[in-house]
C-alpha cells in the first residue's frame, strides 16, 4: 500500500503519520515512512532551497525543483519499497504540488500535471488522507512552530492567508475530483481523536481491497 497525507500548513499530518507508521509496525507491517520534500537523497538539499527564505524561485522553476525532487524519491525510494512489498507512508506527494503550485501559485493544471507525470510515471497512491483543519488554525501553529525552531523553513508560512486560502481550497476540489483515492479526516480536536479518524479510514480502505 502506497499512502500519502496532505493538508495545508499545520494541520498535523507530520504527527499523524508518525503515528500511524507506528501503529502499522505493531501490527507486524513493514513500512517506509519518508516525506517530500526532502525524502530522497536528493532531498535534504533541495528541502533546504525550497523552504528557505532566502531564495524565491519563480513558480516554473519551483514546480520544477519538487518535481525533481519527487523523480528521484520515486526511483531511490518509493518504487523499491513498494516492489518489496512494504508499505509506504510519504508525507506529502502529488496533491501537494496541484494545491500548491496549481491552485495556490496560479500554474495551469495541466502543466502541473505533466511535470508530475514525468517525476512518477504515473504513480499514484492507493489511499491519500486528506486532513482537513481551518486555514487560521492551521497558519497560526505553523508560524509559531516556525518561529520557535530556528530553521529557516518560512517561504511558505510568510505567503498571505488567501494563498493559504486557494491552497485549502485547492485540497477540497482535489478531494471531489479523486473520491476513490482521497479521504477527507477531520483534523479538529485532540491529537488520540484525529489519530482515531487516521486508522478508521485506512482500515476501511483496507477492508475494500
Ligand atoms: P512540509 O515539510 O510538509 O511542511 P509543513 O509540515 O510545514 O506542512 O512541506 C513544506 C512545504 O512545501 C509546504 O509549505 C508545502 C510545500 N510543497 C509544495 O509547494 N509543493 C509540493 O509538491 C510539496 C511536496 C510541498
Amino acid at each position: 500500500m502506497f499512502v500519502s497525507l496532505e493538508g495545508i500548513e499545520g494541520c498535523g499530518k507530520s504527527t499523524q503519520i508518525r503515528r500511524l507508521a507506528a501503529h502499522l509496525q505493531a501490527a507486524g507491517r513493514s513500512v517506509v515512512l519518508t516525506h517530500e520534500p526532502g525524502g530522497s537523497p536528493l532531498g535534504p538539499e533541495l528541502r533546504r532551497i525550497l523552504l528557505s527564505e532566502a531564495f524565491s524561485p519563480g513558480p516554473r522553476t519551483e514546480l520544477l525543483l519538487y518535481a525533481a525532487e519527487r523523480a528521484e524519491h520515486v526511483d531511490k525510494v518509493i518504487a523499491p519499497a513498494l516492489r518489496a512489498g512494504r508499505w509506504v507512508l510519504c508525507d506529502r506527494y502529488g496533491d501537494a504540488t496541484r494545491a500548491y503550485q496549481c491552485f495556490g501559485r496560479g500554474i495551469p493544471r495541466a502543466e502541473v500535471e505533466a511535470a508530475h507525470a514525468l517525476a512518477t510515471g504515473g504513480l499514484e497512491p492507493d489511499l491519500t488522507l486528506f486532513l482537513r483543519i481551518p486555514v487560521e488554525e492551521g497558519l497560526g501553529r505553523a508560524r509559531r512552530r516556525n518561529g520557535r525552531s530556528g530553521v529557516d523553513e518560512g517561504r511558505f508560512e510568510a505567503e498571505d492567508t488567501s494563498f493559504h486560502r486557494r491552497v485549502a481550497e485547492g485540497y477540497e476540489a482535489l478531494a471531489a475530483e479523486f473520491p476513490g483515492r482521497i479521504v477527507v479526516v477531520d483534523g479538529r480536536g485532540g491529537e488520540d481523536e484525529v489519530f482515531e479518524r487516521v486508522k478508521d479510514a485506512v482500515q476501511r480502505r483496507l477492508a475494500a481491497h
